[in-house]
Parts: structure tokens; C-alpha cells; sequence
């Protein structure tokens, strides 16, 4: 397999010194990667939750040259969101701090979401499905039980799988795949 691109390696770097230990796995990250190749022109992403960079850089990198796609990514920690803002990011990335909720009512709607922070995925997911443009593409990842998960987060991961592979605007599907994710894209109608 192919190496992860500079950017993705230094936001990794990063988030290893600086003790972040939530990045998504580079399994998730090709697969964001991917998704984002095929965006075209003028298309919006928004990624909830950027933690130190790492998933906001393998969409960023796949982009690259590319400047008619634009990348809103919001972290509610301002010291996390520090960490993020090292990286060196091209002009399309729009790095904002504040609550996932919050922006979800203020910036319209997108074509690839990853929905990455317990606000708009665990809280409020319905918000997030919701900002999705018709044929709009929704990751969700660690989707597959973890050992040390409390009965509390089993119960909120069980709920959001739930409606993520019932809701009648979607169709989803469970992928294998890193942490285990759901891809589903909006219906349109
Ligand atoms: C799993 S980590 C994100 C990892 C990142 N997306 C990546 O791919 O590397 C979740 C992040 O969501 C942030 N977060 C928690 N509550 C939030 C909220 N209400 N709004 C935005 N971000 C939030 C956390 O501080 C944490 O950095």
C-alpha cells in the first residue's frame, strides 16, 4: 500500500505529541480519502470532531491540487483545535473551533460528512443526516464495539448503527473496515 501522504504523517506526528490518542485509523482514512477523490467541483465537506488533523488531512490530501472543493472541520477543544492548526493546510481547509451542534445549524448543507465527535453523531445525529445535500455521502466509524466500552457507549453506538441503517432517507451500508464504519448516502428525496 501506498505511503500516507506528508500531510497526513506530520498531523499524525502531532497528534502522537501531543498525547491525542482519538485519531481515526488510517483504514478509515483511505476510505475518506477515496470518497473524496470523486467529489466534484464545488462540493462541501465537513468533518465533525477534527481532533489533531489527522482524518481533515487524508480528505485534504486526496484534494490536492484541487482548490473547488472547500473543508469546514470544527473542534470543540480549543487546545486540540491548537494542535490541528500547526498543520499546513491548503487554502480550502476552514479550521473552526466551537460546538458540533452549533455549527450544523449555521453552515448549510454538505456532500461528504464525517461525523466524528459525539455531537452530531452519538447527540443530534438526525442534524447531521439532515445537513446532507441529496446524494450527500455520511461516514460514521468506529462502529464496532471496543472491549473496554462502557454499557452506555454500546447502548449510544447500537442507536446511532440503528438509525443510520434504518432511516428512510438513507441507504447504508456496515464496512468492515479500520474501527468498523457505516457509509451511507442521502436518498435525495
Ligand atoms: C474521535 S476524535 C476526532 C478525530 C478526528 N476526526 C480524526 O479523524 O483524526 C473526536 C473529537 O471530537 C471533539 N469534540 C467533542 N465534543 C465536540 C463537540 N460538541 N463539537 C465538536 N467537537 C467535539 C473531541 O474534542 C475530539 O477531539
Amino acid at each position: 500500500m501506498d505511503a500516507a501522504p506528508a500531510l497526513v504523517t506530520a498531523a499524525t506526528e502531532r497528534a502522537r505529541s501531543a498525547g491525542f490518542p482519538l485519531s481515526c485509523v488510517p483504514a478509515v482514512g483511505r476510505l475518506l480519502a477515496v470518497l473524496a477523490v470523486h467529489l466534484p467541483p464545488n462540493d462541501r465537506v465537513l468533518e465533525l470532531g477534527t481532533g489533531a488533523g489527522v482524518g481533515t488531512a487524508w480528505i485534504a490530501s486526496a484534494l490536492l491540487p484541487r482548490t473547488d472543493v472547500t473543508v469546514t472541520t470544527v473542534e470543540f477543544d480549543p487546545q486540540t483545535a491548537a494542535v490541528a492548526a500547526q498543520n499546513d493546510w491548503p487554502a480550502y481547509v476552514d479550521l473552526r473551533t466551537g460546538d458540533a451542534l452549533d455549527l450544523l445549524n449555521r453552515l448549510g448543507s454538505f456532500d461528504l460528512i464525517f461525523a466524528d465527535a459525539p455531537a452530531g453523531k452519538w447527540d443530534g445525529l438526525d442534524r447531521t443526516i439532515a445537513a446532507l445535500n441529496p446524494h450527500g455521502l455520511l461516514v460514521v466509524d468506529d462502529m464496532t464495539p471496543m472491549a473496554d466500552w462502557t454499557n452506555e457507549q454500546r447502548t449510544r453506538q447500537d442507536g446511532v448503527r440503528r438509525t443510520l441503517l434504518t432511516d428512510p432517507r438513507l441507504v447504508s451500508v456496515e464496512i468492515d473496515q479500520g474501527s468498523g464504519v457505516i457509509l451511507s448516502t442521502s436518498r435525495g428525496k
